[in-house]
């Protein structure tokens, strides 16, 4: 963010005069005192983007100035004003933690230098964030794959849709690919220089997640230490996820409204109006409809987020990209581990009638499984089997079901006719008129088979 407001502390009252003007010319907003007591109560009142001050002053000075602000607002930058006499000062206010200084007497030009350096660093405090949540999500490969009809569906919205910043609305049983989706709209859209943000709405309490998303000053609540940038303004002019949107209270929702009416909102105890320019995308596993009819999410909320939205069907409906994953996977993995993993035509078919409960994100984990278990071997389907419990407990309740399939190729008609009955009578707690009405024949027709079958 710019440097947008300043607070100037001098008690001669031209170089004050001089700052108001050279400041005011630049757009700033600037408000200025004639010492550290003063200043200290401009900035309660109000936090600033940057302290200038000079350091004698009457009453407090300012290197106590200095000391107070950097105590109340570690992440507001503090510049000292000094004459030449009194460089050794000014060398000691860097050492508690001053910014920069300003050597008296300067002029425009001083100033405007000073400005720039300081938006840079700003830009590169917001860089390395930035930076650090993309080295943890670098193992991440990234490809978003599909060959099934609904995914190329999904392809073709997220193309139309990097195109405006819209926001978007993803649908989807958890591991389909929804923060794939986020991050294919932000790496296709002209915002793929700008950071690509993401927060976890249920991982958070309603305090952390709305500092965590909007910010806060120092001592807004118990826990609060230092004034802390929200993700809205880490996000500035990239793209903002937040997934699982439908966890979020009633105040949040209203406080996220306002952001995606306005684009702008307050820090968490602060007083401060940021606008920001952040496309946004939401995530959720349940339908927000039902929701918003249970009233537990704001039916304007969901109109606000819905703009554009994108479903992701779960794995089981989209056969086709099984082995399209799966054979993706083996080669990224085999790649990773320095190994040739290579699947058999059978292997490859018990993993393709798989349901995959857990979607992509449990397809991507089975085939990590099965190459680290298989290095260089063929990955047969005894290899699958053992490696995927839930497929080898399926497949031994096909081999109870063949089994008594078997059975019964060894019973009479009327044996089978009785455990049917049997079973039917159970299922509806023994009342032989529902149990008829299941058969298809009358109640006389039952009780006298009941009787023929116990005789
Ligand atoms: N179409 C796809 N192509 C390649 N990889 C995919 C695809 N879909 C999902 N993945 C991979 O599956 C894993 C899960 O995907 P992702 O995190 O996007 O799911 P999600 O829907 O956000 O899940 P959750 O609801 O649990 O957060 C990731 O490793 C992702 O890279
Ligand atoms: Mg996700």
């Amino acid at each position: 963010m710019a440097i947008e407001s300043v607070v100037v502390a001098d008690d001669e009252f031209l170089n004050r005069d001089l700052l108001e003007e050279i400041l005011t010319r630049m757009d700033k907003d600037v408000r200025v005192v004639k010492d550290g007591v003063h200043a200290l109560r401009a900035l309660e009142e109000r936090p600033a983007d940057l302290l200038l001050t000079d350091i004698r002053m009457p009453g407090m000075g300012g290197m106590k100035l200095l000391a107070k602000a950097r105590e109340k607002w570690p992440e507001m930058p503090v510049v000292m004003m000094t004459a030449y006499a009194s460089v050794e000062s000014s060398i000691e206010s860097m050492r508690q933690g001053a910014y920069d200084y300003l050597m008296k007497p300067f002029g425009i030009e001083q100033v405007e230098g000073l400005l720039l350096r300081l938006e840079e660093r700003q830009q590169l405090v917001r860089e390395v964030s930035v930076l650090r949540e993309e080295v943890r999500d670098r193992h991440q490969a990234r490809e978003f794959l599909g060959s099934t009809d609904a995914m190329k569906e999904v392809f073709s919205v997220i193309e139309r849709a990097a195109r405006s910043t819209a926001t978007v609305l993803v649908y989807g049983e958890s591991g389909t690919g929804k923060e794939l989706v986020a991050r294919a709209l932000h790496d296709s859209s002209d915002r793929a220089h700008a950071p690509f943000i993401k927060v976890n709405c249920a991982a958070l309490t309603e305090t952390l997640l709305a500092s965590e998303l909007f910010g806060h000053e120092k001592g807004s609540f118990t826990g609060a230490d230092e004034q802390r940038i929200g993700r809205f303004e880490l996000a500035n002019g990239g793209t903002l996820l937040l997934d699982e949107i439908s966890e979020i209270s009633p105040e949040l929702q209203a406080k996220l409204l306002r952001v995606l009416e306005e684009r702008e909102f307050e820090r968490v105890g602060g007083s401060k109006t940021i606008s920001v320019d952040v496309r946004l995308v939401a995530t959720t596993n349940r339908t927000l409809l039902d929701e918003v009819a249970e009233s537990r999410f704001r039916e304007d909320l969901y109109y606000r987020l819905n703009v554009i939205p994108v479903e992701l069907p779960p794995l089981r409906e989209r056969e086709g990209d099984v082995l399209v994953l799966i054979k993706h996977y083996l080669k990224f993995f085999s790649k990773e581990m320095g190994c040739t993993a290579k699947l058999t035509k059978s292997a490859e078919k018990v993993l393709a009638s798989y349901s995959w409960p857990g979607n992509v994100r449990e397809l991507v984990n089975i085939v990590e499984r099965l190459v680290v278990l298989a290095g260089n071997e063929q990955i047969d389907e005894a290899v699958v089997r053992r490696c995927l419990p839930e497929l080898k407990r399926a497949s031994e309740l096909q081999m109870q079901a063949e089994t008594s399939d078997n059975e019964r190729l060894l019973c009479s008609l009327a044996e089978i006719e009785h455990k049917h009955i049997q079973a039917v009578l159970r299922n509806c707690d023994d009342n032989k008129t529902e149990a008829a009405k299941v058969l298809g024949i009358s109640v006389r027709t039952l009780h006298n088979k009941v009787a023929v079958a116990s005789e």
